[in-house]
């Protein structure tokens, strides 16, 4: 991990937040490669839930809603954490979680080990952020920043209903930050008090929520397959009756094997009517669905597919780096699906001479229009090979003596660093095949 953050940091993938202020905790900004790898991410999840689909309608709610929706939610009585605090060192530990956490006094011990540690008795500590709405804050109306994207779905259900041709089963997808006051974030993106989540709630018959639920559970595997992630490292955990949440009556989680052990990175929860039940008792609005074929009505029972747009990207950087020696060197290669590449494609003058530079250019320019490229001429080409093996560019295009005579590039592959010819005029179709 400590040479992916230091990579992530060079390469400009993602920077602390406020870093020249010392950062600020758990919050995390992201650099010119960063932010193409993570809009990758979030246009795949986008493509495959609802440009694909004929059955899913997409979403983008405001972060602040009425504080109402909180308590329906369950979120201002049950989002919480058991917390002790050490009245020695000042330090905060999750109850549940002492086992891992590490007391700041030397030399280093779990918390309560040390013979001075003084730990208060847990305390149930709310994880939302709180801010004011209104010009005085003694009489503004306290609000929340959304800790999940998904109540932003139910409590638009009707309105997308009523917009759109859909009939139930249809589902809701939407992409966007939610905000958590983490007692214990850390390992670098992966547990961060500011996220962007990728969550779609599908609403169904009561009944048929089971048979969904694992049609759903089976099309993000495949998901997370497609955009490269080795399936070896990927596996499902089942939530035991002691782990599920309030509102779930099945939930599985997509876990990956980070070098910090196995994780999750998305959940699959059977929420059944909860969420409508709640939302029709808390507003005294009538939520049923009216199925008109079968003349009936009913709540619907939502499925929801759950996935961290950051956590996804921290896997894929995890998944994709490697060291090689090659011919007596460490190679560092970030060896991304070409489609979530930030870069796709680089394009090289051999020599800065003899024409090649603006031939380079020439091809550069008509490449960057369909693709993020990237134009390097300084220094040998062995090493800006390396420096793009190092951003996970999968495609180098070297202009050299043979380009000015035959209209052809070196195209070299990144994982096999082999080299073919191809055609100036067929370089963009060669490159979006492979992407
Ligand atoms: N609507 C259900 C829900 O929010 P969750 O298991 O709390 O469920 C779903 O969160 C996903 O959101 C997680 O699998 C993870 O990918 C992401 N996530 C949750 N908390 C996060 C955090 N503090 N930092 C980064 N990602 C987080």
């Amino acid at each position: 991990m400590d040479k992916l953050v230091s990579l992530c940091k060079r390469r400009g993938f993602v920077f602390q937040s406020s870093e020249i202020y010392g950062g600020l905790g758990s919050v995390w900004d992201y650099g010119p490669l960063g932010v193409e790898l993570k809009k990758n991410v979030k246009d795949r999840w986008w493509r495959a839930m609802v440009h694909e689909r004929d059955d899913i309608e997409g979403l983008d709610a405001a972060i602040l809603m009425h504080p109402r929706v909180w308590e329906a939610s369950g979120h201002v009585a049950g989002f919480t954490d058991p917390l002790v605090d050490c009245k020695t060192c000042k330090a905060r530990f999750r109850a549940d979680k002492l086992q891992d956490a590490q007391c700041p006094q030397k030399p280093s011990k779990k918390p309560g080990e040390h013979s001075t540690c003084e730990l208060t008795e847990p305390r149930l500590f709310n994880l939302m952020f709180k801010t004011f709405m209104g010009p005085v804050e003694e009489q503004a109306a306290v609000i929340f920043m959304r800790p999940e994207t998904a109540q932003g779905i139910y409590v638009n259900y009707q309105n997308v209903l009523n917009a759109s041709r859909q009939k139930v089963p249809f589902g809701i997808a939407q992409i966007g930050k939610a905000f958590r006051n983490e007692i214990t974030p850390g390992n670098f993106i992966f547990r961060t008090r500011e996220f962007e989540q990728m969550e779609m709630q599908f609403f169904v018959k009561p009944g048929t929520d089971g048979e969904w639920f694992e049609r759903w559970r089976e099309q993000r595997m495949a998901w997370h397959h497609s955009i490269g992630l080795a399936p070896a490292r990927l596996r499902w955990h089942a939530h035991g009756p002691g782990e599920l949440a309030h509102y779930a009556r099945a939930a599985y989680d997509i876990e990956y094997e980070f070098p910090f052990g196995w994780n999750e990175i998305e959940g699959i929860h059977n929420r059944g009517d909860f969420d409508l039940g709640r939302h029709q008792e808390y507003s005294g609005k009538k939520l049923e669905y009216f199925d008109q074929a079968a003349n009936e009505r009913y709540l619907p029972n939502i499925v929801e597919t759950s996935a961290g747009a950051d956590r996804v990207t921290l896997t894929l950087l995890v998944d994709a780096y490697r060291e090689e020696e090659v011919e007596g060197e460490t190679r560092v290669v970030l060896g991304f699906h070409p489609g979530v590449a930030p870069i796709k494609a680089a394009v090289l003058p051999l020599v800065k001479k003899d024409g090649m530079p603006e031939r380079a250019d020439r091809i550069f320019h008509a490449l960057k229009k369909q693709f993020p490229c990237f134009y390097d001429d300084s220094g040998a080409i062995g090493r800006r090979y390396r420096r793009m093996d190092e951003a996970g560019t999968p495609f180098c295009c070297t202009v050299d003596g043979q380009t000015l005579e035959d209209g052809t590039v070196t195209v070299r592959e990144r994982d096999a660093m082999t080299q073919v010819r191809v055609g100036e005029a067929n370089l963009v179709e060669w490159i979006r095949e492979r992407l």
